[in-house]
């Protein structure tokens, strides 16, 4: 029998959910509120609301909203509510998509059909702050399109207007900013960009992906929110995932637009082949009806209230955060984050962030290194969920303590030898084979799909690297990952 093939009878109901039981023991333990990112938990019945909804559609098709009227319902349904809590007037629209990635791809598409279409340009570029998700560099990768990056404030991470001005051309199609972004959780001058959108007769969307739908009930309780939304002149689409601050299973995301007329752009349509006529709204055909029933009772279970309560939390915590990060000398929150999302800077002539992350994971917490790129610097990032409520004392003692203990420890190794860094050093990153990378990471402890106890390594190997450098080691490290 060769290495995949199919069993020739197949297991019992039991032996193969034991089997996918037992798998779970590997991944990410987030329950307990230690990990941050990945997940958003308010509730189990809140998740049980979401699962049995999830269940009930998972054979239906969205491929025709036109047989399986029930999903159409819950697309509308869940637009609709989108629309009235981002401020959108009379005759906006949207679609239901899988996630974050797949409304930005959605948007850029019907940016850029629209610019070719009704503006005539043949080759329409974007232009995003070095800050926007890579999901807009993805948009552009499959969608052939010219990216152009401006650099952000270097103090408060905010997209710099001027610089998006100047590389603004007759060939532009959509201009972008976060609300809010992930790395650093600040809001872009949204109303400034909105400005330069219609002096320049671009399109402008605005990522809520993240931050969207828990910004608003921020702004209830009193947080300093800026203008990002619909009620902003100029903002013509917003992207907002309800798999995240909203609480529903994944693979449910809205991409919203001020206009049909520049919706019309994202629809595909196909009546040049054999078969049956194909109309896509979104990139996804076939899919199941499971997100979308799931996200239509999730919003419906939970109510406004309890948003607001759960955001009351979250708002509370995070300010547990920020004052606990201020408070340890020779650490700070960068930029000023305005909901449950922070990057922890490390100053000047600190050890590196990357073996703060490696103590804390020893102290039985899970955060997410962000490398450093040109001007901005490597930091620790925290998305805080509903199931870190109640943990950020203790997240702030072991921060505390797990900088301290890196500090002393990289007073010991000053001028260390990195034989990776070393390695990697003079290669000719462009034609480096993947068994040179395959050395280099092995180096570092990583073999095959297994992983060393610490990261920091990696780490600092990737951050000393040019950033097409990292995408190359990553590009071959992934192509390894997935051995089948
Ligand atoms: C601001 C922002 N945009 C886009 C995305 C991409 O979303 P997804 O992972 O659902 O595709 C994320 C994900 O965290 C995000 O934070």
């Amino acid at each position: 029998m060769t290495k995949g093939a199919l069993r020739e009878t197949g297991l019992s109901h039991d032996e193969i959910m034991g089997e996918l039981e037992g798998l779970k023991a590997e991944d990410l333990k987030w329950r307990g509120g230690s990990a941050f990112s990945y997940v958003y938990h308010a509730g189990d019945d809140i998740e049980r609301v979401g699962k049995e909804a999830y269940m009930m559609y998972l054979s239906e098709n969205g491929l025709d909203p036109t047989v399986f009227k029930s999903l159409l319902k819950f697309d509308t349904g869940v637009v609709a509510i989108g629309l009235e809590h981002l401020n959108a007037p009379e005759g906006a629209v949207g679609n239901f998509t899988s996630g974050g990635t797949e409304s930005i791809i959605c948007a850029v598409k019907a940016a850029r059909n629209y610019a070719r279409k009704v503006r005539g340009i043949a080759e329409p570029n974007i232009i995003i702050p070095v800050t926007a998700h890579a999901a807009f560099h993805k948009a552009a990768h499959y969608l052939d399109m010219e990216c152009r990056i401006a650099p952000v404030d270097t103090t408060s991470f905010k997209a710099d207007v001027d610089a998006m001005a100047a590389l603004i051309d007759e060939n532009t199609a959509l201009i972008v900013g976060s609300a809010a972004s992930y790395a650093h959780g600040v809001i872009d001058p949204i109303t400034e960009l909105g400005q330069l959108a219609l002096e320049r007769g671009v399109l402008l969307h605005v990522d809520g992906c993240i931050g969207a739908w828990l910004l608003p009930y921020f702004a209830r309780l009193g947080g300093t929110v800026e203008p990002f939304d619909f009620s902003v002149p100029g903002v013509t689409s917003i992207s907002m995932d309800y798999h995240k601050y909203a609480y529903c299973p994944k693979g449910a995301s809205v991409v919203l637009y001020r206009d049909a007329a520049v919706r019309h752009h994202q629809i595909f349509s196909c009546a040049d082949w054999s078969g049956y006529t194909v109309v896509n709204a979104v990139v996804q055909s076939s899919r199941s009806g499971g997100p979308m029933a799931a996200a239509y009772a999730v919003l419906n279970y939970v109510g406004d209230e309890r948003y607001l309560d759960i955001a009351r939390q979250l708002k509370k915590e995070t300010e547990i955060v920020i004052e606990g990060v201020e408070s340890i000398d020779g650490l700070h929150i960068m930029g000023e984050p305005r909901m449950s999302l922070v990057a922890i800077g490390i100053d000047e002539g600190g050890p590196s962030p990357f073996d703060v992350a490696d103590l804390m994971t020893e102290l039985g917490w899970h955060v997410q290194p962000q490398l450093s790129m040109g001007d901005y610097p490597a930091n620790i990032h925290l998305t805080i969920a509903p199931q870190n409520v109640g943990r950020m004392e203790d997240f702030i003692d072991d921060l505390a303590d797990a900088y301290d203990r890196a500090d002393e420890a990289a007073s010991k190794k000053k001028g260390g030898f990195n034989p990776a860094a070393a390695m990697i050093n003079g290669l000719d990153m462009a034609s480096i084979d993947a068994s040179t990378i395959s050395e280099i990471l092995k180096m570092v402890g990583v073999n095959g799909s297994s992983m060393p106890e610490k990261m920091g390594p990696i780490h600092s190997l990737l951050d000393s690297m040019p950033t097409d450098a990292r995408n190359h080691v990553l590009t071959a490290y992934f192509n390894a990952l997935y051995t089948s």
